[in-house]
């Protein structure tokens, strides 16, 4: 099978930031994914440099709009490889062969009688650089420009767009995967369901010159959005070349919710003009904020993707955009969550389920994977095994969608039942015990099994991290070449395979690292918190350290020699053991299905002999007699174990 997946071509008039970055992270994570599938995948992304908007940059900076469009396009170009974006092709919309092609397809439908010359009045707003209906005003504004349209008068000519109107809401009504996520496909239906204008597709030079002049009428430039919609297909070869043949038929795009209506009307409407197929799917995401506030210029909170590189590292930045944002809603950037995601997800469940894992393959089976003793799997095993086939299923199907936090949502509940499997197995007592040799081996073989796994569908979102995961299983040949289909199967990993350490994955990030978001605080917040410090107390990055989790207790028992300390089994959503001082406050079977409050990241220790794996939250108080009471901290109702308390 084949794939062409693109993204928009960037306007030059700003800076890739972090909406850019989105963009072409999902996109090329999607390239990944097919590839991984087995599919001859073509990635293009790139710059549209002409129109008002660039020209008038580049006015501002009092260059020429040659030196300008080169100076940012190489900047976009250059961003990309810092965040593993790999694209096939980065296409210009001033590369000469580009602007030839856009005018071979103007005459061609202008000869046929679809586009036609007429004078036009109407509310154009710059920015958007195209013409608004009064439906679209918001209060007398552009809705996303924020500012009133200019009414202008002129003869243009005009795209008769209205003519395939019909055509295109059959063919929506037809595909349901033509545009999604649904609400998106049910906006541009709604949009349909009043009469489509014809669409003004020109602009005199007496008032724009920097565009691709019009074939037929040397006193005119197209439309931007005519050029640029074009380069998904100049950048493949059309009309003749041997790569638009071999993917136009698998065209998908993928786009933010601001550029909608060129993509989901004009485009598949001058595709029909032009006798070339319509692509076959759109993906249309949210946008992203920051601190909850639109991100702009103006503003001064535009984020840029190569100082969050710098700040947290390629793999933590894809994956944290790709787990927070739902597909198709917005979502909101700050540097707390980020950090959060890493500490947690990234240090926390898979970092320390990796480096664990290796190191006792190391301490027990001498640094070689061990054989495993198939008589010896037992129930909790084969669930684990069947948890993992599930979620390569489910992984698959999320990624096809671009529901991406779907998909790493699965693959974390099985790093969360691999840090379970490790408490319930407990690998270090089997070692203590000649017997269970051949049982430990074969924990030992399951975890390490799993892991490749991991490692082999986190390929398209960390590649780089993947690529260190399976280097250290011993895998580093022909990773390249590895499909889904042939490596995503139980039991690929070989006995005897040599693995190494390696350096921790993702080392917690603590408040040093994370210094460069502290450093520019607002004066207003740099203020509150000397403050705060001067009085005694925590800070919030502080609090953050702490993991305070939601746990399920499922098992209590009397610690042999000690009336305080009750020893519990509890779901977190992993299993792990803590030992309580609450024994003269609760009856153990009294605690069965309770939902309590632990802190999850504290240091393993010792209590009688009982390893406690964190510690369980509660209320203390003594009456006026010093009888002292003790209640459990627990939530107000149930919810999932291992929720996070926050
Ligand atoms: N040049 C046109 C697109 C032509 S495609 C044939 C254009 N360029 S743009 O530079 O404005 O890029 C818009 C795209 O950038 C959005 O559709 C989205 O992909 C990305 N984003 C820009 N800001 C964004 C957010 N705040 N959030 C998420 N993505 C956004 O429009």
């Amino acid at each position: 099978m084949t794939t062409y997946i693109t993204t928009p071509i960037y306007y030059v008039n700003a800076l890739p930031h972090l909406g850019h970055a989105y963009t072409t992270i999902i996109t090329d994570t999607y390239c990944r994914f097919r590839r991984l599938c087995g599919d001859d995948v073509r990635f293009q992304t790139g710059t549209d440099e002409h129109g008002e908007k660039i020209a008038r940059a580049a006015e501002a900076e009092g260059v020429s709009p040659r030196e300008y469009v080169d100076r940012v396009s190489r900047a976009f170009k250059e961003a990309w490889p810092q965040l593993s974006v790999e694209p096939d092709h980065f296409i210009r919309t001033t590369n000469p062969e580009h602007i030839r092609t856009v005018q071979d397809i103007l005459q061609k439908v202008y000869d046929q009688d679809d586009i036609y010359f007429s004078e036009y009045s109407g509310l154009y707003c710059q920015g958007c650089e195209r013409f608004l209906t009064e439906k679209e005003l918001v209060e007398g504004n552009c809705p996303d420009h924020l500012k009133p349209p200019e009414e202008i008068t002129e003869q243009n000519y005009f795209f008769r767009m209205g003519r395939y109107q019909d055509w295109l809401i059959d063919h929506i009504k037809n595909n349901p995967e033509f545009i999604t996520p649904k609400r998106y496909r049910n906006e541009v239906l709604s949009f349909l369901s009043e009469p489509l204008e014809d669409l003004c597709i020109s602009r005199p030079t007496s008032r724009l010159t920097w565009g691709i002049p019009l074939p037929f009428d040397e006193n005119f430039v197209t439309y931007v959005w005519f050029d640029a919609l074009i380069n998904y297909l100049t950048g493949i070869g059309y009309p003749d070349g041997p790569d638009f043949e071999r993917y136009w038929s698998s065209s998908e795009h993928v786009i933010a919710k601001d550029i909608l209506k060129p993509h989901a009307i004009f485009w598949p409407t001058m595709l029909k003009a032009m006798g070339v197929e319509p692509y076959k799917r759109l993906h249309v995401h949210g946008y992203w904020n920051v601190d909850e506030t639109k991100m702009s210029k103006s503003i001064g909170n535009v984020v840029r993707p190569g100082e969050l590189v710098e700040q947290y590292g390629v793999d933590t930045v894809r994956y944290f955009v790709l787990r927070e944002m739902s597909f198709g809603l917005d979502a909101s950037f700050s540097s707390e969550a980020i950090v959060a995601r890493r500490n947690s997800d990234l240090a926390n469940d898979l970092g320390n389920l990796f480096s664990r894992s290796l190191t006792m393959i190391g301490k027990y089976a001498g640094s070689v994977v061990p054989e495993p003793e198939k008589g010896l799997l037992n129930d909790v095993d084969r669930e684990l095994i069947k948890a993992v086939e599930h979620m390569i299923k489910q992984y698959r199907q999320d990624m096809n969608g671009f529901l991406f936090h779907r998909a790493l949502q699965e693959v974390w509940k099985v790093i969360g039942l691999l840090n379970r499997f490790i408490v319930t197995n407990e690998p270090w007592e089997l070692a203590k015990n000649p017997a269970q040799e051949k049982r430990l081996m074969t924990v030992l073989y399951v975890l390490a099994e799993a892991l490749r796994i991991v490692a082999l569908v986190l390929r398209p979102v960390m590649p780089q991290a993947a690529a260190k995961m399976a280097a250290a299983l011993g895998l580093d040949a022909e990773q390249d070449t590895l499909t889904l289909d042939t490596a995503g199967k139980w039991g690929g990993l070989k006995p005897g395979t040599r693995i190494s350490q390696g350096p921790q994955l993702f080392p917690r990030l603590d408040k040093k690292n994370n210094k460069k978001q502290q450093q520019q605080p607002t004066p207003e917040k740099k203020e509150k918190k000397e403050t705060v410090r001067e009085k005694g107390l925590v800070g919030y990055d502080t609090f953050q350290e702490l993991e305070l989790r939601v746990a399920e207790i499922v098992a209590a028992e009397k610690i042999k020699k000690s009336d305080r300390l009750l020893k519990l089994t509890v779901r977190a959503p992993e299993e792990r053991t803590i030992v309580a001082g609450i024994a003269s406050f609760y009856e153990p079977d009294a605690l069965i299905g309770r939902q309590v409050i632990i802190v999850a990241n504290l240091k393993p220790a010792k209590l009688m002999g009982v390893t406690s794996h964190g510690m369980v939250l509660a209320a203390k108080e003594k009456d006026d007699d010093g009888n002292e009471r003790l209640v459990l901290s627990t939530v107000s109702d149930r919810i999932t174990p291992g929720s996070k308390v926050a």
